[in-house]
């Protein structure tokens, strides 16, 4: 089976001289979740910006068959979907509507068209009520939602989302866990959540300076890299 995304010895250097990705190859297969774990600074988020062009360093990356090069970036962008951390990022719009008929309508769709496919995006990941409201109103969890509309409407093949549960709370975590595994597409899911990773990824990568530093199944890698939370060892009836 080909690959949708294929990474081969990726290496890249911030401008300060910082070598963030240091020899990255890693492949994505048609319907997998892949959860990418790994330490602050560990390269994820530069790991995922070359997935859709927004950096590009040295060694290759391939989507869908295309080489992600400044030539094929509409299309590599059109096959991945990428959601920031951060939805305040991806959400400037004064409406809910226009921000995720933004993406449609900047691939030439005409405006009944784009809307179309905004008011179908947001019936999807149930936000079809806020359609007129504005982005910055707002909880953590439904500006998500939101973005990740913004996201299909343009029709992936590929969900990248990075630390998309980080600003949630609890309840708001589950529905994002509950809205992720309902959608089709292939996804790569950076995340510290281990429970979202094991709920929803078939494997896990770890990335450790620069570089994937082990994979196989979720559990099996949160085992290995110790990336379980911390239970404290208290003697019985320390407790206070
Ligand atoms: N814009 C930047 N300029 C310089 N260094 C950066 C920049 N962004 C990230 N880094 C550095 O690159 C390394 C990898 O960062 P990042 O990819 O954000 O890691 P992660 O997402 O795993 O936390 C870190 O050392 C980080 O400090
Ligand atoms: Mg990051």
């Amino acid at each position: 089976m080909q690959p949708l995304v294929e990474v081969r010895d990726l290496r890249y250097q911030y401008d300060d001289g910082t070598v963030a990705l240091d020899g990255v190859d890693f492949q994505l297969f048609p319907g997998e979740t892949v959860a990418v774990l790994g330490a602050n600074g560990s390269g994820k988020t530069t790991f995922v910006l070359h997935l859709n062009g927004l950096i590009m360093g040295k060694g290759s990356v391939t989507v869908c068959g295309m080489p992600v090069e400044p030539a094929t970036l509409t299309h590599v962008r059109q096959k991945v979907g990428l959601v920031f951390q951060d939805s305040d990022n991806q959400l400037f719009m004064p409406t809910v509507l226009e921000d995720v008929a933004f993406g449609p309508l900047n691939l030439g769709l005409a405006r009944d068209q784009a809307e179309t496919r905004a008011r179908d995006a947001l019936a999807a990941v149930g936000m079809a009520h806020a359609s007129s409201k504005a982005p910055y109103h707002l909880s953590a969890g439904e500006k998500k939602r939101v973005a990740i509309a913004g996201i299909l409407a343009m029709n992936p093949e590929i969900l990248v989302l990075d630390e998309p549960t980080t600003f949630l709370d609890p309840p708001g975590q589950n529905a994002l866990v509950a809205l992720l595994d309902e959608l089709p597409q292939a996804k790569i899911l950076v995340t510290h959540d281990v429970d979202c990773a094991r709920a929803l990824a078939s494997r896990a990568v770890f990335f450790q300076k620069g570089k994937i530093a082990g994979e196989g199944p979720v559990q099996e890698v949160v085992a290995r890299f110790n990336w379980d939370r911390i239970s404290l060892q208290r003697p019985a009836g320390s407790r206070l």
